[in-house]
């Protein structure tokens, strides 16, 4: 699939007061800047191989805010699991967070929501039968965040992250008609 930014359809302008950005499709020149902003934002690092392959295999959930100066303010990626069903050995398919983050200095102007508002309903094409995540006990600002997206939190996974820090594993069940 291209990730051209000119040839996708969801991006948008934001009107709202809080920020001027824009959410756009992560293209394979963004990398770059996707990188330096979870370097500086997060402790969990990633090979540059492995942005690739998420934006390889799942462009349509990765985004990025770009700011008023162009510059890259925040990113998120999404991949789907296919796993077996609790109760039956049927596969089903989880939209994972892989990871969001947005420059300090852009924070609570509304650039997450937007990103999540933009991503969520994207991985959703993927016929998937939830969302879900891992976050910091800590993390009450992103916690707060995905509570604002309809996630609860569904269980704690023990010494999840390296330096020993406890996750939520939060899920949002997708609303069938
Ligand atoms: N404290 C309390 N609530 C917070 C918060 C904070 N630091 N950050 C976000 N929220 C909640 C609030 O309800 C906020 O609404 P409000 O500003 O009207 O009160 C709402 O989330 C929306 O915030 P938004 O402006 O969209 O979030 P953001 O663009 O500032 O980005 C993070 C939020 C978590 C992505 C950002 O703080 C970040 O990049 N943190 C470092 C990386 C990280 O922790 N990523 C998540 C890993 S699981």
């Amino acid at each position: 699939m291209g990730t051209d930014k000119d040839s996708q359809p969801n991006a948008y302008n934001n009107n709202e007061n809080r920020s001027q950005h824009i959410i756009r499709s992560c293209t394979i020149e963004d990398l770059e800047g996707v990188i330096d902003v979870n370097e500086r934002e997060l402790p969990e690092d990633y090979p540059y191989f492995f942005y690739k392959s998420i934006l390889d295999n799942f462009p349509e959930a990765f985004l990025v805010a770009i700011n008023a100066r162009g510059k890259i303010a925040g990113y998120v990626m999404w991949r789907v699991e296919r796993i077996p069903a609790k109760n039956s050995l049927r596969l089903i398919s989880k939209g994972h967070l892989v990871s969001i983050a947005v420059s300090t200095d852009s924070r609570r102007k509304g650039i997450a929501s937007d990103l999540l508002a933009t991503s969520m309903p994207a991985i959703e094409k993927s016929n998937i039968t939830e969302f879900v995540l891992e976050v910091r006990v800590s993390n009450y600002g992103a916690v707060d965040l995905y509570k604002n997206f309809g996630f609860v939190i569904e269980s704690i996974k023990k010494k999840y992250y390296r330096d020993g820090e406890n996750a939520y594993y939060m899920i949002k069940t997708v609303e069938t008609e």
